[in-house]
């Protein structure tokens, strides 16, 4: 059984003001195996964080049906909903969405405060992800005292460290120099290799060339996937440039 499954997903948004409608979502289908790694590409506004959001139940569609396990997760009851996110999700915010009022260590242990951990448990937990991404030094500082790429890789280290089995994560190295992303990457494909699935939307085509799937993105639909088979990192970075330069037509905004 897949882990995901998502079946014609539209989402429309009516704005606040006249109730013009934007079609974020068309028409999405596809679905997950436990243990893939995936990325998400397509130009700005194609609807990958709608998509993000739907998954983590966080936003409904306007129609369509998700299943997680075979379980239709669009019409759960919130009790349930609280309970998947705290116990199955791990969710990388395009905006961080750290809290100001706690320290960068105390963010971190927020979902493990959530479930119940112990504090020695939460610190040998965080030790090796902290010295893994770089952010001992700033654990005991707010969120707006750090920079933005040291503000990521906390909400990074958020969403790792209950080892989740489905991590989304929305343009995890968006705001990271190539060594902080480099450190990223490379924690994701351990923390896929041991078998946690990860969905990631990226810009980069050096990021999505670490995933085992590329889904591309296009008014709202899937344009084309690019399946890792025997490729090694470059071949797919080469296969992802060439689908891009089809996706965009022209050319966008890609690093
Ligand atoms: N809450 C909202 N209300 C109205 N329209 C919205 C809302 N959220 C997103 N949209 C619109 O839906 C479309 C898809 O937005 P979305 O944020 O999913 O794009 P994206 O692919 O994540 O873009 P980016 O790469 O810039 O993050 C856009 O046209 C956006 O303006
Ligand atoms: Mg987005």
């Amino acid at each position: 059984m897949a882990l995901i499954e998502v079946k014609s997903l539209k989402k429309l948004y009516t704005t606040r003001f006249g109730g013009i409608k934007v079609q974020a979502l068309a028409d999405i289908s596809f679905s997950v195996e436990a243990g893939e790694y995936i990325a998400i590409m397509g130009e700005s506004g194609s609807g990958k964080t709608t998509l993000l959001n739907i998954l983590a139940l966080l936003d409904k569609p306007t129609s369509g049906e998700v299943f997680m396990e075979g379980k239709n997760i669009i019409s759960i009851n919130e009790r349930e909903i609280a309970a998947f996110r705290r116990s199955q999700l791990g969710y990388v915010f395009q905006e961080f969405n750290l809290l100001d009022t706690f320290s960068i260590k105390d963010n971190i242990f927020l979902p493990l405060v959530l479930s119940g951990k112990d504090y020695k448990e939460m610190e040998s937990r965080l030790e090796p992800i902290a010295a893994k991404i770089g952010i001992k030094d700033i654990l005991e500082e707010y969120p707006y005292e750090v920079s933005g790429g040291q503000k990521q890789r906390a909400a990074i280290a958020r969403a790792v460290i209950t080892n989740p089995k489905l991590i989304l994560a929305d343009e995890p190295t968006g705001s990271l120099d190539s060594k902080s992303s480099t450190e990223i990457l490379d924690l994701f494909s351990k923390i896929n290799k041991s078998g946690q699935t990860i969905i990631m939307v990226t810009h980069s085509i050096a990021a999505a060339s670490h995933a085992s799937r590329v889904l591309f993105i296009k008014d709202g639909k899937i344009f084309n996937q690019v399946y890792r088979g025997a490729m090694n990192n470059n071949k797919m970075y080469e296969r992802i440039s060439d689908t891009l330069t089809l996706l965009t037509a022209g050319g966008v905004e890609v690093e």
